[in-house]
């Protein structure tokens, strides 16, 4: 008789929760993926920025994935994180529509880069922005500027490393690769004009990966006050442009006017004077700080392995014997650089020059039966994939011959320049500067590392021990 009573009592106090719970767990994946968010606000991003420095970034996303395995999260930059890696998490990540994940830069990036740069943008304007630009970065209308960047790489070996004993590549790399997106895309010739754009822009660049406080005297507060320094010398940039448009054809086709000469629907300006400004800030930042240590990567490599250093040199000097004294490397030697290319494609797959990026989640997402909720940051790392033995055989051995069929490199694997709707659009621009830059380092000199370390630590972007000394031996030129 009791057992009537209390049965129903107990189903209805104890069971029917329970069943509840369990039923409401199959429909909807309320579980977040494994790993602690740290103490709050500062989480675990003194960790990673510290491994970073110290070179052992590699280590702490390896220890991470043992830990909790493909899928954990954290919390890095005062945001709730999930870390994710691998192929599938490099398809999810790119292929995932812009409705549902976006870009998202730190709050530093976003104060002075500003917000109409593609990085901030989603949806139609990336769409837009995206193809003005890829109508001047397409492989078409750069073949036409190969000789300019080519005078810029011989200006600068006549300037810094003719006459010289020792040199350090690092520093030397980003002043070319400045340069060189200070004539092409920009249009600023050498001179005093040009000298104060790289001075701000210095500046300006230094304070970029800093904590965002806003007070005198710190990094980030330098680093504004350039903002605004660079977006004044923009602006005039684009007055001048404007009227050399007006007056007839400007005598040379760089990036800006080519914006300025993108026209919509009633002779309307398609790109706002503001998203050329941010644009071109972004992409002084993206164009010069990733192709150089590309470049720097690679004269090491040549430096500690004769095999591919002899056959980078055969190739080149094949190519150099094609052209006459004086003359210019045409876009058909840089296609027969096939060798110097996959040497690149290595080092970029051992020294990726990105870490990695965020996203942003704008509604909840559901990822390997986790919940990745609204709001949250996904960060994904290029490194761990480009590491996997089981997808590149021998990963931590160094082999271009890895590219000789690029079909066997399995889709979301090779990741140096992302991918999806926001991959790299400065891909091919990169691969001429470091084609031409490669040809003319071993055409004309050989060279000995000063230090033999091997290391390099992340700032974010990597960087050799001491910037990569080196000795020069210039090539008696025939
Ligand atoms: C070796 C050289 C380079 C590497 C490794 C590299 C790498 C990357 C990566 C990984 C992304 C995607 C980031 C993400 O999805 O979150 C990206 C985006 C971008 N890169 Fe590059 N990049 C290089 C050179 C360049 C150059 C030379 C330019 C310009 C001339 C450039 C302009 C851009 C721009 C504008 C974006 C943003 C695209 C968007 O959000 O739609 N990059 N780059
Ligand atoms: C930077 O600090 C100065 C004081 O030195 C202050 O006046 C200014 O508002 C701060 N921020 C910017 C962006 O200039
Ligand atoms: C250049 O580098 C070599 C080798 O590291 C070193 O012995 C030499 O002292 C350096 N010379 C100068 C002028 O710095």
């Amino acid at each position: 008789m009791i057992m009537i009573i209390i049965f129903p009592l107990l189903f209805s106090l104890f069971l029917l929760p329970l069943l509840f719970l369990l039923i409401a767990r199959r429909k909807a994946p309320e579980r977040l993926p494994p790993g602690s968010l740290g103490i709050p606000f500062i989480g675990q991003s003194f960790s990673l920025l510290w491994a970073m420095r110290a070179n052992t970034a590699e280590k702490w996303m390896a220890d991470r994935a043992r830990k909790y395995g493909p899928v954990s999260k954290l919390s890095l930059f005062g945001k709730p994180t999930v870390f994710i890696y691998g192929q599938a998490a490099n398809r999810f990540v790119f292929s995932t529509d812009s409705s549902k994940m976006s870009n998202q830069q730190t709050d530093s990036v976003r104060m002075i880069l500003g917000d109409r740069c593609l990085l901030e943008l989603v949806g139609e304007d990336h769409q837009r922005i995206r193809s003005a630009l890829a109508s001047f970065l397409k492989p078409d209308s750069l073949k036409n500027y190969v000789g300019k960047m080519e005078e810029e790489v011989r200006m600068h070996l006549q300037m810094h490393w003719h006459g010289q004993t020792n040199v350090t590549v690092m520093p030397l790399m980003k002043k070319l690769t400045f340069n060189i997106i200070c004539s092409l895309l920009f249009g600023v010739e050498r001179g005093a004009r040009r000298d104060m754009f790289v001075l701000y822009f210095q500046e300006m660049i230094d304070g970029m990966w800093s904590i965002p406080v806003d007070l005198p005297f710190t990094r980030f507060n330098r680093s504004l006050k350039a903002s605004v320094k660079v977006q004044k010398m923009l602006k005039d940039l684009i007055y001048e442009k404007r009227a050399q448009l007006a007056s007839g054809a400007p005598s040379h086709q760089d990036l800006i006017t080519c914006l300025l000469s993108i026209r919509g629907e009633g002779d309307q300006q398609l790109v706002s004077d503001d998203e050329i400004i941010h644009n071109v800030m972004l992409i002084m930042v993206a164009g010069h700080d990733t192709s150089s240590v590309l470049i720097t990567f690679m004269v090491r490599v040549l430096a500690n392995d004769p095999d591919i250093y002899a056959a980078v040199l055969r190739e080149q000097e094949e190519i150099k014997k094609s052209v006459s004294t004086g003359d210019f490397l045409t876009w058909e030697d840089l296609g027969k650089m096939k060798y110097t290319w996959r040497v690149a494609m290595e080092t970029l797959r051992a020294f990726p020059p990105l870490f990695g990026g965020f996203r942003k989640t704008l509604e909840d997402i559901e990822y390997q039966g986790y919940l990745i909720p609204k709001g949250w940051q996904i960060f994904w790392v290029t490194g761990m994939t480009h590491m996997d033995d089981s997808i590149f055989p021998e990963a931590s051995k160094f082999d271009p011959a890895r590219f000789e069929n690029p079909a066997s490199v399995p889709p979301y694997c090779y990741i140096p320049f992302g991918g999806g709707a926001r991959i790299c659009p400065g891909y091919e621009f990169a691969k001429i500067e470091t084609l031409v830059t490669i040809h003319y380092l071993v055409t004309r000199f050989t060279w000995k590392l000063c230090c033999n370390d091997n290391c390099f630590r992340r700032d974010p972007m990597p960087v050799p021990t001491r910037g990569l000394p080196i000795q020069i031996f210039p090539k008696k030129l025939l």
